[in-house]
């Protein structure tokens, strides 16, 4: 099977946090690496959201010019995913000359078959910002409850949606001035009324997708659907190509999600229509936020199919919930929460991605805190996989010192762990993580509960055979452990096999399935290498540290 793997695009405007991560790019990924050991061809495709106002804002407060903001953002981000061990097969773009190209083309190709329209709208215009406003950057006095500090687009206060219009006292929440007229400016609408039809039999055919994609995607079909206006009066963006429309750009989330099908162009050339035509063999999975899901499972779709450009449409939309931080909202803006610069240089890339998958938002909001994160890390971590790995390295050395045995599983123990990466393997494929990162934990367990019952320590003298052979198998084990925690922990795997002597490819060449690891020896003679701790527990006393460090937001 082909599989075609795309996280939604991060947006450029600052570095990232745990819950950008875990919503979106690190579940693709372990999805993509998944894959692969399995034998799929793979091409998992990433990058920057580069257009609309909040790249530019970013770039005024960085005092650069846009272009350089972005250059440079662009080149942050890769480099932080990169260390998180996010194995994009490309990393691109949305600015990129052939997101330029392909935008204008799925636009012309809408607008000749009748699917754009021209309207004229009122929008306030900032004499001291020399610029239109967009409504979010309009603040004033909400009409409903008198506070003060609404936005053009949602009140604050009361949490109405607002138009701009309904504010009192309005003013610019970039200069602060209140010199704002309205002005008319025309905009170009996409028809999502007249595609109506044809989305929802398409999505009342993926009988598959999670509850909370197809919840939201029906909401929005529920409440009939509005033509779109699909153009911004700004500057940095990709330019419309109309007459009339100069100083005007497309708004961002049209080009973003056509930036799935250019980035892939830039991948892989002039083949990328191999992963994306309708007849392409390839099955389609998008990872994403739940905020994002009405642009993936309506706007995008409409836009593809309406373009009639034989593009595929998504196969499974697998959205998260939030990851929340210390009971409120992780805040790119506020700047509240963990970053991955930070997380970066607080604990290993591994711990990170542990924690995350073990608790996806996958159906319900999650809650971040440290001492929750320490607490995982200490128990499964430390405790659970390291403490098992360190006692048999140790007891190897101790009471096998002419080496082990090249011995399959006992019959029972191999049931026990046949069952559980027939459920981990199904976990993944199904896309429930959560479960998956179960079955992980069960294999653990299974080898702490084995060396318990064996005791080894204890065969020693009066069976020195039935010792080594014990510690053979925890060994065996300890090879399906880094096998199977490739996708998950890439950087401890490669660890794991290296104590074990083997060779770091061998976490691609599983073949099938993971039941060809009970039945194929790596090799004749193992080996452990005492490598000293592969985690370590986080003490009391960091955890607290941490905690005042990141209480409340950071400058
Ligand atoms: N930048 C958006 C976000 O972070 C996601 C864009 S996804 C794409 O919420 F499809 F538009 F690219
Ligand atoms: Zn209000």
């Amino acid at each position: 099977m082909r599989y075609l793997i795309t996280s939604a695009l991060p947006y450029i405007n600052g570095i990232k946090h745990l819950g950008n991560l875990v919503g979106s790019m690190l579940p693709g990924d372990v999805y993509a690496r998944f894959l692969r050991q399995m034998g799929h061809e793979v091409l998992y495709i990433c990058g920057t959201d580069e257009h609309g106002t909040p790249a530019e804002i970013a770039a005024q407060e960085a005092n650069k010019p846009v272009q350089v903001y972005c250059d440079e953002m662009y080149q942050v981000q890769k480099e932080i995913y990169e260390q998180f061990g996010i194995g994009f097969d490309y990393f691109g773009r949305s600015s990129s000359p052939t997101n330029h190209k392909l935008t204008i083309e799925l636009f012309q190709n809408l607008e000749q078959r009748g699917f754009i329209e021209e309207k004229s709208i009122q929008q306030f215009y900032s004499s001291s910002d020399g610029r239109f406003l967009p409504d979010r950057y309009v603040m004033g006095t909400c009409p409903y409850c008198d506070y003060p500090k609404a936005r053009g687009d949602q009140c604050d206060g009361c949490g109405k949606l607002l138009d701009p219009q309904e504010l009192k006292n309005p003013y610019s929440s970039l200069s602060g001035s209140g010199d704002l007229e309205l002005r008319d400016s025309k905009h170009l609408f996409l028809l999502l009324n007249k595609m109506e039809g044809p989305l929802k039999e398409w999505i009342d055919q993926q009988k598959d997708w999670p509850a909370m994609t197809k919840g939201i995607a029906y909401k929005w079909l529920k409440e009939g659907l509005k033509s779109r206006c699909i153009t911004r009066d700004l500057s940095w963006g990709i330019p419309v190509p109309k007459e009339g429309y100069e100083g005007k750009v497309f708004y961002v989330w049209f080009d973003a999600p056509i930036a799935y099908i250019s980035i892939t162009k830039d991948a892989v050339g002039e083949n990328y229509k191999d992963w994306w035509s309708c007849s392409a063999d390839t099955y389609y999975v998008q990872f994403m936020a739940k905020d994002n899901v009405p642009f993936h499972a309506i706007f995008f779709p409409a836009m593809l199919l309406a373009s009639g450009m034989d593009f595929r449409l998504v196969d499974y939309l697998k959205s998260m919930s939030w990851l929340n931080y210390d009971g409120g909202k992780f805040s790119t803006s506020q700047k509240r929460g963990v970053f991955l610069d930070q997380a970066l240089r607080l604990f290993p890339a591994d711990y990170w991605r542990y924690y995350l998958m073990a608790n996806i938002p996958e159906t319900d909001d999650a809650d971040f805190t440290f001492a929750h994160f320490a607490d995982v890390v200490n128990k499964d971590l430390a405790g659970g996989l390291g403490n098992f790995v360190n006692r048999v390295a140790t007891l190897v050395k101790k009471y096998s010192p002419h080496g082990l045995v090249a011995e399959y599983l006992p019959e029972l123990l191999k049931q026990d762990v046949l069952r559980l990466l027939d459920d981990y393997t199904q976990s993944i494929y199904a896309l429930k993580f959560r479960h998956a990162m179960e079955a992980l934990r069960g294999l653990w367990k299974l080898g702490n509960s084995y060396i318990a019952e064996k005791e080894p320590w204890k065969l020693v003298n009066a069976n020195p055979q039935e010792c080594v052979s014990v510690l053979s198998h925890c060994v065996y084990l300890i090879y399906v452990y880094a096998v199977t925690m490739y996708p998950v922990m890439p950087e401890s795997s490669n660890q794991l096999l290296k104590a074990l002597n083997l060779d770091l490819d061998c976490v691609q060449q599983v073949g099938q399935n993971f039941e060809n690891l009970l039945s194929s020896l790596p090799i004749p003679v193992w080996a452990l290498q005492p490598e000293g701790l592969l985690f370590d527990k986080i003490s009391a006393d960091v955890i607290s540290q941490l905690m005042q460090d990141f209480s409340g937001t950071q400058n």
